[in-house]
Formats: C-alpha cells, sequence, structure tokens
C-alpha cells in the first residue's frame, strides 16, 4: 500500500507534498518522489529510496517552486526498492506523470502490447504503465481527460491514480478503484488529493471521498467528478475536514506507537459513550438502527478480519457466545474468500477493519456481496471502503491510528464487540458488573499506564530469539496478538498458544533459550495455566507471568511477573492485551527498532 499527494493552487507545492508524504509515510516508506510543474511549464521530478526525510534532503539541494505536483511514498509490490521504480512514473517522452496505489494486473500484457508500439520502460513496476497507455491513448484522442478515461478501460486490478501532464499544464486528474483517494478543498482556492484525510489535515477545511469508478479533474478554477460508469457528472456533498494537524503529530510522545497506547484509556471511553447505558440496562449502537428487523433473525455470526483484527474478532467469538450465547465463528478474509462454505440468510458477518481498506476483507465482502446476508462493519477510519460496502456498522471511534502495529484500535474493536454481545443478549447475568467495570476500565488503565515493570522486563529479555506466548480462552486471542506485535516491530520470532496445547507437541521447544510469557489470571483456567507454568520451568524454560492477583502463588513459581487489574472474565482480553502491547513496545525500544515503521510491512495492506 502507498501514499499519495497532490495539489493545484497550493502556494509551495513541494512544501504541501513533502509534509503530506511525511504524514502518510505510515501507508509505505521503503522509497519516495514528487513532480513539481514549474513557471517554465517543464515538470520536474526527485525520486529517493528510503524514507521521505531522504526526498527532503535530496529537494532542499534544488530551488523547486511551483503551484502544481504529485508525490508518492511506496510499500513495492512490483519491482524492487530501488529509485528507478520509485513514483512518479512517466512515459518516454515526460509528457505525463502519474502517482499510483494499487496492483494493475493485467500490466503485463499492457506492457508488451505498449513496447511492440515502440514503447521504452525504465522501471520494473507494473505501475509505469499508466503513463506510457496515457500517451499512447494522447496521440489519438489529444485529450488528457479522454486518454484517461481510455486507459482506466484498459486497467484490471485496484488503483488510485493522480495524473499531471505538461499537455495540459494547469490540470490535476485523480481517478479511484478499490483504493482510497480523498479530493480536498480549501478556502484560499487551492485543491489537494491524498490516499488520507490526514495529509489533508493543515491545508484542506472540506473534504469529498472519491467512490470506484470515479475521475475528478481539477483545475484552479475547480473541481469536477465523472462518473466513469454513466459518464454523468457528480454532485456530492462535501464533508467538513474534522482531523487537525497535532492529530498527525507526535506531542511529548517518542513514537506513535507509545501515543496510542496511552490513548487506549480515551479510546474505550469514547467506544462506549453514547452506547451503554447501566443504568436502563440497555445499549444503544446508533450504526445498528437501519437493520433492527433483520438482527431479529440472526443465529450465527460470521466474523472475517486479518492481523490484529482477526485476534480481535477471536475475542469476540468468546464474548458473542458467552454473553449472548449465539454461535460465532471467525475466518481469516484472505481464507474466507476463497473457501465454498454453505452460508444461510440467518447468519451475519461481521468484518473488523481498523483501515477499511484491507484488499484481503474487502475481497471477503465482495465474495458475499450478492448473498442477502447482513454485514456489518466494525471500522476505525470513517468513510472508508469497508464502512460504506457493509450494511450497517458501529464505528471505533479510536480516533487517527498511525503506528503500523495497531494497539488503541484493537481495544476499541474488542471493546464494540463486548457492547454487541450485550447488544444481542437476552439476560446476561453479570450484566451490571460487566458494564460498571467497563465504564472504570479506563481510569484504571490510566494508572497501570503509569507503571514500570514491563520496561525492566523487556530490558532482561530482548536478546531472545524467540518467545512463547500462552493463554487460554479468553487470553487464547491475546497470546496471538502478543506474539504478532512481538515479531511485527522486534522482528523476535514468536508464537502463540492455547496453553492446553502445549504438551502436545511444542513443549518440545522449550529450553532455557525459549522463554515463554504466560497469560494466567484469575478464572476457570487459572489452575490449568499453573500446570503449563510447571510444565515449562520442568525443562528449564524461562517463564514472564501475567497475573491479577499480586499474591498469586504463581508469583514464587515464575522468573518475573507483570501484574494487572483485575476485571471480570470477558474484560480480561482488555487488560492483558496492553501489558502485551508494551512488552512487545519496549522489547523493540531495547533493540532500537523504527517502532512506527517496522521493516516490510505497511499499515493498511490494500494489495492482496
Ligand atoms: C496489526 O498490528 C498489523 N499492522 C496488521 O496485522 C493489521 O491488523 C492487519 O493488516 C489488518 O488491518 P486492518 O485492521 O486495517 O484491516
Amino acid at each position: 500500500m502507498c501514499g499519495i499527494v497532490a495539489t493545484v493552487g497550493h502556494k509551495n507545492a513541494p512544501e504541501f507534498i513533502l509534509e503530506g508524504l511525511e504524514s502518510l509515510e505510515y501507508r509505505g516508506y521503503d522509497s519516495a518522489g514528487l513532480a513539481i510543474l514549474n513557471s517554465d511549464s517543464e515538470i520536474e521530478v526527485v525520486k529517493v529510496v528510503g524514507h521521505v526525510a531522504n526526498l527532503k534532503d535530496k529537494t532542499n539541494n534544488q530551488n523547486l517552486t511551483g503551484r502544481i505536483g504529485l508525490g508518492h511514498t511506496r510499500w513495492a509490490t512490483h519491482g524492487q526498492v530501488l529509485t528507478k521504480n520509485a513514483h512518479p512514473h512517466q512515459d518516454q517522452n515526460g509528457d505525463f506523470f502519474i502517482v499510483h496505489n494499487g496492483i494493475i494486473e493485467n500490466f503485463q500484457s499492457l506492457k508488451d502490447f505498449l513496447m511492440n508500439k515502440g514503447h521504452r520502460f525504465s522501471s520494473d513496476t507494473d505501475s509505469e504503465v499508466i503513463a506510457h497507455l496515457l500517451a499512447y491513448n494522447y496521440k489519438k484522442l489529444k485529450s488528457v481527460k479522454s486518454a484517461l478515461i481510455a486507459s482506466l478501460q484498459s486497467l484490471r486490478g485496484a488503483y488510485a491514480l493522480a495524473v499531471i501532464s505538461k499537455r495540459e499544464p494547469n490540470k490535476l486528474w485523480g481517478a479511484k478503484l478499490s483504493g482510497p483517494l480523498i479530493l480536498g478543498l480549501a478556502k484560499d482556492n487551492s485543491y489537494y488529493l491524498a490516499s488520507d484525510s490526514l495529509a489533508l489535515a493543515s491545508v484542506a477545511q472540506k473534504i469529498i471521498p472519491l467512490e470506484d469508478f470515479e475521475l475528478v479533474e481539477i483545475t484552479p478554477k475547480g473541481q469536477t467528478i465523472i462518473n466513469l460508469k454513466t459518464d454523468q457528472i457528480v454532485s456530492r456533498p462535501t464533508e467538513l475536514m474534522k482531523l487537525t494537524k497535532e492529530d498527525s503529530q507526535l506531542g511529548d510522545f517518542e513514537d506513535y506507537m507509545i501515543k496510542e497506547i496511552h490513548h487506549i484509556p480515551q479510546a474505550i471511553g469514547d467506544a462506549i459513550r453514547g452506547r451503554l447505558n447501566i443504568d436502563q440496562n440497555f445499549i444503544t449502537l446508533g450504526g445498528l438502527n437501519s437493520v433492527v428487523d433483520q438482527l431479529q433473525y440472526i443465529d450465527r455470526i460470521i466474523i472475517v478480519a486479518c492481523g490484529t483484527s482477526y485476534f480481535a474478532g477471536m475475542v469476540g467469538e468468546y464474548l458473542i457466545e458467552d454473553i449472548a450465547n449465539m454461535p460465532v465463528e471467525v475466518h481469516l478474509a484472505s481464507e474466507f474468500r476463497y473457501r465454498k462454505q454453505p452460508l444461510s440468510r440467518s447468519s451475519m458477518v461481521i468484518f473488523i477493519s481498523q483501515s477499511g481498506e484491507t484488499a484481503d476483507s474487502i475481497g471477503a465482502l465482495e465474495v458475499i456481496a450478492g448473498s442477502g446476508m447482513l454485514k456489518l462493519g466494525i471500522v476505525n477510519v470513517v468513510g472508508s471502503t469497508i464502512s460504506r460496502l457493509t450494511d450497517a456498522g458501529i464505528y471505533c471511534r479510536a480516533g487517527l491510528e498511525k503506528s503500523v502495529a495497531s494497539t488503541k484500535a484493537f481495544m476499541s474493536q474488542v471493546t464494540i464487540l463486548t457492547l454487541i454481545a450485550l447488544y444481542l443478549s437476552d439476560n446476561y447475568k453479570d450484566y451490571r458488573l460487566l458494564s460498571q467495570q467497563l465504564v472504570n476500565l479506563p481510569s484504571q488503565l490510566s494508572q497501570f499506564l503509569n507503571q514500570h515493570q514491563i520496561k525492566k522486563i523487556a530490558n532482561k529479555y530482548y536478546q531472545a530469539s524467540n518467545f512463547m506466548f500462552l493463554g487460554r480462552n479468553y487470553n487464547y486471542p491475546v497470546a496471538l496478538e502478543g506474539a504478532l506485535k512481538l515479531k511485527e516491530i522486534s522482528y523476535i520470532h514468536a508464537e502463540a498458544l492455547a496453553s492446553g496445547e502445549l504438551k502436545h507437541g511444542s513443549l518440545a521447544l522449550i529450553d532455557k533459550k525459549m522463554p515463554s510469557l504466560v497469560i494466567a489470571l484469575s478464572g476457570k483456567t487459572l489452575d490449568k495455566n499453573v500446570s503449563s507454568i510447571a510444565e515449562i520451568k520442568a525443562r528449564k524454560g524461562k517463564v514472564i507471568a501475567i497475573v491479577d492477583d499480586a499474591k498469586s502463588p504463581i508469583i514464587d513459581q515464575v522468573d518475573d511477573v507483570i501484574v494487572i487489574p483485575k476485571v471480570i472474565e470477558p474484560l480480561q482480553p482488555l487488560v492483558s492485551a496492553i501489558a502485551c502491547h508494551l512488552f512487545a513496545y519496549y522489547m523493540a525500544k531495547a533493540l532500537d527498532r523504527p517502532i512506527d515503521r517496522p521493516r516490510n510491512l505497511a499499515k493498511s495492506v490494500t494489495v492482496e
């Protein structure tokens, strides 16, 4: 997944583009570039390998000026991380310049066709084909917009695109098919395109998220959106820009991940605000009002997601089965979309996604689009593709999450799944206890975040080459989430098991070089976790235990202990997960890893 920014009319296009790309680096950061239309109607291009900071350094030495331009920060799909593969890409005559987010699946056949027509390519990417296709079609059609429409009709795959051209120098075009692209409008009559409204927070007052099959033509005098299917001009109301520049800044934090972990108490509070009413014993989920009638007939729930959102879904499985007594199954989106699974209209499918743009989850959604099944979204990014493709849904309200490692969004997802479980339950016996503890949780977690035990423990274990995470029942998905977090930001290999599985094979891995983190909280599985810990200790394995009782007998049996606040079992993931997130964070810090931009990863995987 990549980040795109572009402008017509900003008084200093290079400055806006560099700042915009920096705010989008969470979308990909292996190379970057920009193209600026200068006062001589020439288009100057600068491209680098590495972060946007390298692009800033390189452009500092050039006197780039102009009010029209586009920029790109890349997460490589086709073509190695090389300067020649960085965007913007251009045709061989330098008439058309494009930046692209997505994948062109038929690029090879198009490239072969164009090479037979004499086109010479300079990169290994799929995206470069678009610039050459534009040049080829312009030769016949003599209009950039017509050439762009003809070119888009030849593409198969996904794209969010920005285009400038020397042929019609005072214009900017944007086009979208299953990849986010936001049109920004400013009071000073400057116009913008960006992959995420975050990049527009400091320049635009209003935004219009483009829809699939839409093309926008922008000139200094205004913008026109065309629906490519109907060839009709689209008039859609603008939305107010809700993000501020501060949303996208670190403040006093060292990195976004720790900032977002410290935002978890507020995120949980925001997720329940106006939705949980203890006194009247009821849950208000306004996002489901339009489907209340259909919900009456639901007798089975399928949850579909990827990565951390999938683990939130696994917590949801325990919650909804336990509280609402309804059967639930959880599927990885990348698997669900290729399964031949008998589905009935009395099933409901819940798609969980922080970004709302994950290609695998969108693909799974599209597989059941015509099934008549009720599709709900639990999404954080307002107006994102999944939020628009589902029948109804509940926004996480976690606020902007920039760090590639998802933390506060995971907590919001689990909180909302708790509310859904209560919403679907008829007479959950512990409703009042659970609700009261959920309301108190933000302040409890705020206090817990002042602890220092986890950083000390991480400083003892950060040189481990492998780690085992163990949990049972509600905390098994948390063990999986803890292992993923450790892997993705520290690069230490980690795996997670339901504690009861240890003796069925993986115990062979345990020795003094394989430490384990065991989530051993109060409840029906505590004794079993004590046995798992004993199995590990008997093989000289080191154990870090997460406990919720400072007097737990476990403390004497293990090497290190993390004590967390004690809550009712259904709420334990919201507490044990924050401990796992902090553990992974401090392990990665001790290894001096690039916390917010781990190698090889991107914040939202908008390609399959
Ligand atoms: C989480 O830390 C990872 N960055 C990744 O697993 C992420 O959860 C996954 O790609 C799903 O993203 P989504 O929630 O935006 O759909």
